[in-house]
């Protein structure tokens, strides 16, 4: 069996699990990303076929919500949180100061692969702001010594 054709059954595997579900777009998506690390551009005409739905419509879901990848991320992710109570306690600051280390930008991954870095918009850590979340670990208030942590940890 070809690569594309490996990858489309594994797709339709996928969709078939959560699409006699009500609402079954998101779940659908969630699953994809849990099993591709991402969502593979070969899903979104499968799904809009499966649901009777529009590729426009895949589409603007997988857009709207930040948590769906269309890239495969690094090996560990990265979320800073972006909202009021982290941008009044220093935020803006750390996020440059990541993206400076890291050489990427928000919503990328650093060129050797090590870290996706990620906007998020609260993380219910607002007490212990500026806020952010490494592979699920929550990181409450961030300072340059914690930053600097967090790049050998996922450098090393
Ligand atoms: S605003 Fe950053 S954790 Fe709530």
């Amino acid at each position: 069996m070809r690569e594309t054709e490996v990858l489309s059954t594994r797709i339709r595997e996928v969709i078939a699990r959560s699409s006699a579900l009500e609402g079954p777009l998101l779940p659908i998506l969630h699953d994809m990303q849990e099993h591709f690390g991402h969502i593979p551009s070969e899903a979104l005409p499968l799904i809009a076929d499966a649901l009777n739905i529009s590729n426009a419509e895949v589409h603007g879901v997988v857009s709207f919500y930040h948590d769906f990848r269309r890239q495969p991320a690094g090996r560990h992710v990265l979320k800073l949180c972006r909202a009021e109570s982290c941008q009044s306690m220093g935020s803006d600051a750390i996020a440059a100061s990541l993206q400076a280390l890291l050489g990427a930008e928000l919503g990328e991954t650093s060129s050797d692969g090590a870290v996706t870095l990620e906007a998020v918009y609260c993380l219910g850590l607002c007490s212990c702001a500026p806020a952010a979340m490494l592979d699920g670990m929550p990181i409450g208030r961030l300072n340059d010594e914690k930053i600097i942590d967090i790049i050998s940890q996922v450098r090393g």
